[in-house]
């Protein structure tokens, strides 16, 4: 990858995080520890090394948009918490807005097939707009969503993404801030679903296979 786009360099997540720390961590959530014990796999991301990532992050956002405008385009609902927290990191000034696309169903296999569900409220002509994501799976969605924007006249799109699944990916998307690269398990917790749970869990999980095979 060339110039600017090259952007932060991504973290290989693939390991197995100290069971016996995150389920202490649990235990101030309001879920039931025994079920999500049995539901969750192993924990590949723990909540602290998503937030220094996030930190890392920002501090890069900062100096790669120092005297532009910043609007943050999160993509509902996945990307709920990466949007508050990053935010809350950036020492400046940003504008949010949200869309929300539909790229799966109830299951874990990408259609291919994205619907805008909910469309910005704001036109985004001349904007300098980044678009916040949990996690770039086959990359249908966002290089849609790259092209949708771009077509609305903004006067740059980049990608953040929290997570990315490399060995999944269909079409190749130039994501420039990438949190962590991992394996294509399907993950949950940290505004990441299955059936629309597990969404606060503050840790990037696998779910376990029992659960949808
Ligand atoms: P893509 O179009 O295949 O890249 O998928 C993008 C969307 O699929 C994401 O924004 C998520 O909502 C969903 N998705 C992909 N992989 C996972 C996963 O492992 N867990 C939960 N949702 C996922």
């Amino acid at each position: 990858m060339e110039g600017s786009r090259a952007g932060i360099a991504p973290r290989r997540c693939d390991r197995n995080e100290d069971f016996g720390q995150t389920f202490a961590l649990l235990e101030r959530l309001p879920v039931d520890l025994e079920s999500v014990r049995s539901e969750v796999e192993r924990v590949i991301v723990s909540e602290a090394d998503l937030q220094k990532r996030l930190q890392e992050i920002a501090r890069t956002i900062e100096s790669d948009y120092r005297d532009k405008d910043l609007l943050l385009i999160g993509v509902l609902k996945g990307a709920v918490m990466a949007m508050a927290d990053l935010a809350r990191y950036l020492n400046r000034h940003v504008e949010m807005d949200w869309m929300a696309v539909s790229s799966y169903g109830s299951g874990t296999k990408s259609s291919g097939v994205v619907r805008i569900l909910k469309d910005l409220d704001k036109d985004i002509t001349g904007r300098n707009v980044l678009i916040v994501e949990d996690i770039v799976d086959t990359g249908l969605t966002l290089d849609w969503m790259r092209t949708n924007l771009e077509s609305r006249g903004a006067q740059s799109v980049e990608i953040f993404t929290v997570l990315r699944k490399p060995e999944s990916a269909m079409v190749k998307v130039d994501v420039k801030y990438v949190g962590f690269d991992i394996p294509k398990d399907f993950v949950i917790g940290y505004g990441l679903d299955f059936n629309e749970k597990y969404r606060n869990l503050p840790f990037i999980g696998v779910l376990a296979k029992h659960m949808y095979e």
